[in-house]
């Protein structure tokens, strides 16, 4: 983040910057396969990406940033790649600490932390809590993460405060459940980037990205670059958001 914008940075619109991008990082284990390599190799490969991307999008002036790091269907992997990752992004903690405070980034999380290692949440809430004051970027790891069972558990706490007379019927809107999901009170996101070329959402922020622009290339999530970001985000400039309206 210390290093000067690029050439191509500088061609980016500074009013039509997205306020909030979420990412599906898809296609780490098909960048190992190709290589002959174990899938581990392309999470590890694809964690510097992550880095990459963190530090682009602060440096762009991107508000918030929601990565799909771990999904509820992704404990059906096997285990020594479910631990694989979770020692990944215990790793992954530890090492951006300082990245994280010298550049003013909050982290943050959405979904079931409940269901993680012990470990790993206990380092998740340190670097939660060490970084709280920080209002340059808001970083939201998707963890355990599910759209519907996100939405579920959004229809409960609603239904238990309806039953408790806490809730009108009248007052359930578009903004009471926007509030009681993972995401509370965050923007939409504007930009969805999938990498690894598959033209689906994979239970990803269902209620969230109702309006967001979906641009999906084919590029592994390991090569994904800061140039082809800011092609990206080049493109979603030239999109006409219409929202519905003519
Ligand atoms: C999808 O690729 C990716 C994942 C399931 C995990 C994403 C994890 C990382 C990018 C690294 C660790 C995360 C952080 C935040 C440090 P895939 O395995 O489904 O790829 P494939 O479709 O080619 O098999």
């Amino acid at each position: 983040m210390n290093s000067k914008p690029s050439f191509s940075t500088q061609s980016l619109e500074p009013s039509k910057i997205p306020s909030h991008i979420a990412i599906i990082m898809d296609g780490n284990g098909r960048w190992a396969e190709k290589r002959l390599m174990n899938r581990i190799k392309g999470h590890e490969k694809g964690s510097a990406t992550v880095r990459n991307i963190v530090r682009s999008c602060r440096e762009i002036g991107i508000d918030h940033l929601t990565l799909y790091a771990f999904s509820t269907e992704n404990w059906q992997r096997p285990k020594t790649e479910i631990a694989a990752l979770m020692t990944l992004l215990k790793k992954f903690l530890k090492s951006e600490q300082k990245e994280l405070a010298d550049n003013n980034i909050r982290l943050k999380t959405i979904g079931q932390i409940e269901r993680l290692p012990i470990d790993v949440q206990k380092e998740l809430n340190r670097a939660m809590s060490t970084t709280k004051a920080n209002d340059g970027m808001q970083l939201h790891l998707a963890l355990s993460y599910g759209g519907r069972a996100e939405i579920v558990k959004m229809v409960k706490d609603i239904a238990t405060k309806a039953k408790e007379g806490k809730i009108e019927l009248e007052a359930i809107t578009p903004e009471l459940v926007s509030e009681h999901l993972y995401t509370g009170h965050l923007p939409d996101p504007d930009l969805l980037i999938r990498t690894g070329g598959d033209m689906r959402i994979s239970n990803f922020l269902l209620w969230q990205i109702a309006y967001a622009e979906i641009y999906v290339t084919d590029t592994l999530w390991p090569d994904f670059s800061r140039e082809e970001f800011v092609k990206i985000l080049f493109a979603y400039q030239q999109r006409e958001r219409r929202f519905g309206k003519i």
